[in-house]
């Protein structure tokens, strides 16, 4: 092997032209897989010359991460879509390039319908091909109407690139890292099984890699995701069957990791280990999203959840034995097909009996292609609307004791970000809940002991201990 180092040719030493970067404008609907995902296809998109603007009006490219989960939240696509359909018009007459995208659950459940109602759009792209955007972007700016909306989970995770370390540290000290994508529940009302396919888990390896490429970048603070979290398996490094709590387990031992959470769990798949994980690894912070839907057996039965409301109450007396400081978020579905009043007193019952420390409810949004959807006897609109109002009511008393009770409390909090005063920090309890105490930014990212002093609906106040 030659050791020369040859000239530069004239070439090589020419000035370089820089061409102009182009710029992108993201926008996430829905859960916080898409937020993930966002964040990866921003690093795709870096790694192609893209820099992300805050500003729609500067964008080259205008990517819509979307979701489809209610009709609400698809509907809202197709009105984003008209106003940037205007603001295209404008910009070609001015001799500017403008790609609209659409990514996410509506692009994969959609599809050609997108491009049919919205003439503007350029690409359509599902889930699980992220990885090849920059390719679709091409052929999208050669003038191509791109519909790319193929199954292939393991690809996407297998090329997606590794998040940028850079990149992470700007978005701060607490992250998502996807772990599990799909589901195989087939819940009547829910479309997750047709948008975003059946349950894949990621290997422990790439996990364990992206876990610690994060914490090097600054992060102290890992929710692992997945639509079905905890159905989350895989083959450990010790050659046993691993699943979320063994995950969980080998993450902790990663240094410079302080906290671990995980998100959204399914009840029949909370498993002794990922239990024993609640009693054992102190970085796994006590709070846990436990959607129940329903209090009532005849629509858990119905919804196809596979459990008795007793069960779900007993699942959580069993977390609650463990760590008795558990916090639980749930969520709540009312007006369910068939509902009637006794079973959304079941619910309310459930609801008082459990005790909630934050909850996300809504009203059953009929969704094309779930079973739900064959439904016949559907609740009346403002039944559904009376139940909603009453059920929030409940959570919303319950999510303002926890508050209170929290009042007085020494806890470790994570610093995040500055406030919106100066000299004033917000940070995280091990409930999620925002704090706000007097630190200084410097502190981003440390861990400190306050004590609580005032709460309010969402957000706590605190002084250091
Ligand atoms: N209608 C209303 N709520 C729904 N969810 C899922 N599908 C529907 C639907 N068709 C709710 C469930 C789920 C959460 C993410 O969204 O409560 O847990
Ligand atoms: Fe939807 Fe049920 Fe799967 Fe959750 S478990 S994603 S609600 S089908």
């Amino acid at each position: 092997m030659s050791t020369e180092i040859a000239a530069p040719s004239a070439a090589e030493t020419a000035p370089v032209q820089t061409p102009v970067q182009k710029k992108v404008f993201l926008k996430t609907y829905g859960c916080q897989m898409n937020v993930y995902d966002s964040d990866r296809m921003s690093d795709a998109l870096a790694k192609d010359g893209y820099i992300s603007t805050d500003s729609v009006e500067d964008a080259d490219l205008v990517l819509l991460n979307t979701c489809h989960i209610r009709e609400k939240a698809a509907e809202k696509v197709y009105s984003e879509l008209g106003r940037l359909r205007d603001m295209k018009k404008a910009r070609a007459a001015d001799g500017r390039e403008m790609v609209i995208g659409v990514a996410g659950c509506v692009a994969q459940a959609e599809g050609a319908e997108i491009i049919r109602r919205s003439p503007a759009v350029d690409l359509v792209v599902g889930p699980q091909t992220y990885h090849r955007l920059p390719q679709f972007l091409e052929r999208a700016r050669a003038g191509e109407r791109v519909i790319e909306t193929e199954y292939a989970i393991e690809d996407k995770f297998e090329h997606l690139p590794m998040p940028d370390k850079a990149r992470t540290r700007a978005r701060g000290v607490t992250a998502f890292l996807t772990v599990q994508e799909g589901c195989d529940k087939f819940c009547t009302f829910c479309v997750v099984p047709y948008t975003r396919g059946s349950e894949v888990s990621r290997p422990v390896s790439q996990i364990e890699a992206e876990a610690r490429r994060l914490v090097e970048a600054g992060v102290r603070e890992l929710t692992l995701l997945g639509q079905n979290v905890n159905a989350w398996h895989g083959l450990g490094p010790d050659g046993t069957e691993w699943t979320l709590g063994h995950l969980l387990a080998h993450l902790s031992d990663i240094e410079g990791l302080a906290r671990l959470r995980y998100t959204t769990s399914h009840p029949r798949d909370m498993d002794d280990a990922l239990i024993a994980a609640h009693r054992d690894l102190p970085k796994l912070m006590p709070y846990l999203h436990l959607p129940v839907q329903s209090g009532s057996d005849r629509i858990l039965k119905a919804m196809n959840r596979r459990h008795k409301a007793a069960d779900y109450v007993a699942l959580i007396a069993r977390i609650r034995a463990v760590q008795p400081d558990l916090a639980l978020s749930g969520d709540f579905i009312v007006g369910f097909p068939g509902e009637t009043d006794e079973d959304f007193e079941d619910t309310l019952r459930l609801i008082e009996t459990v005790g909630y420390a934050q909850s996300y409810s809504f009203k059953y949004s009929t969704r094309p292609g779930t079973p739900g959807a064959d439904l016949t006897d559907q609740v009346p609109e403002d039944v559904k609307s009376e139940r909603l109002e009453r059920l929030q009511a409940l959570l919303f008393s319950q999510q303002t004791a926890f508050q209170r009770a929290c009042v007085g409390r020494e806890i470790d909090l994570l610093i995040e970000k500055p406030g919106r005063l100066p000299g004033q920090v917000v940070g995280r309890s091990p409930w999620l809940q925002p704090v706000i105490v007097d630190a200084k930014t410097s502190q981003i990212g440390d861990i400190i002991r306050v004590r609580i002093t005032a709460a309010g609906t969402n957000s706590l106040h605190a002084e250091v201990a």
